[in-house]
């Protein structure tokens, strides 16, 4: 039996793969999970509920409540929630207490599209495309400062990439599933291009990827 058509689009913040997975999910008609929403509810939950966000047991009690269906709340978008979402990641209670709706999400039978740091490597390894996408910090954090400022949110550029550093740094360097990409992941870099030329280079790595998946029955 042939695996579901999945695609796991990984990635550092704001290189580019939210825009470029909600893109493919568009194009191929697949359902997606932004698994960051998942640690970023879990983050500010836990903060709502006054929790210690380095009690990992404390935070993951939070996280076995989440539900895919409930991740509209606009406080999980900002900054703050980025940061929280990073710091309750490290801990492997939490990781696990998010782990089986990401499995549930990843075997759907038409296939997905799952969006984060550890989709290709450890929730869906079995993937018939992996793309991971990146871009300097300087972009990264261009982009990011914009976003944000649309959303309304007073920070400066130099804030947002020191953000970026000691989230790079702390997601690549945790014991439970670090950032970092499949061994058969294509590396897509986006810095030098727009989104339309991210977004069409992603639709061509995942057109080889399909082809394949297609011959593989
Ligand atoms: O949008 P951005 O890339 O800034 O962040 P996100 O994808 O919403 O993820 C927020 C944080 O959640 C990341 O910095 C990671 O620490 C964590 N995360 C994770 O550990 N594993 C995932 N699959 C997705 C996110």
């Amino acid at each position: 039996m042939r695996v579901p058509f999945v695609i796991t689009v990984d990635g550092p913040a704001a290189s580019g793969k939210g825009t470029i997975a909600s893109r493919l999910a568009r194009e191929y008609d697949l359902p997606m999970l932004d698994s960051g929403l998942l640690y970023r509810a879990a983050g500010v939950l836990a903060g709502r509920a006054g929790v210690d966000l380095d009690d990992g047991e404390a935070v993951a009690r939070v996280a076995r409540g989440i539900q895919v269906e409930h991740l509209g709340d606009p406080e999980f978008r900002t900054r703050g929630a980025g940061e929280a979402a990073s710091r309750v990641a490290v801990h492997t209670p939490v990781r696990l207490a998010l782990r089986d709706l990401q499995l549930a999400f990843a075997r759907r039978p038409g296939g997905a599209v799952l969006d984060g740091r550890d989709q290709g490597t450890v929730i869906c390894p079995e993937a018939p495309a992996k793309l991971y996408v990146t871009a300097s910090p300087e972009v990264r954090a261009e982009r990011r400062w914009k976003q944000l400022q649309a959303q309304g949110e007073a920070v400066t550029y130099d804030e947002i990439l020191a953000d970026i550093a000691r989230r790079d740094a702390r997601d690549g360097g945790r014991a439970d599933s670090p950032m970092r990409p499949a061994e058969d992941a294509v590396l897509l870099d986006t810095s030098g291009m727009t989104i339309e030329q991210a977004a069409d280079a992603a639709r061509r790595i995942v057109e080889a990827a399909r082809a394949r998946w297609e011959n593989s029955r």
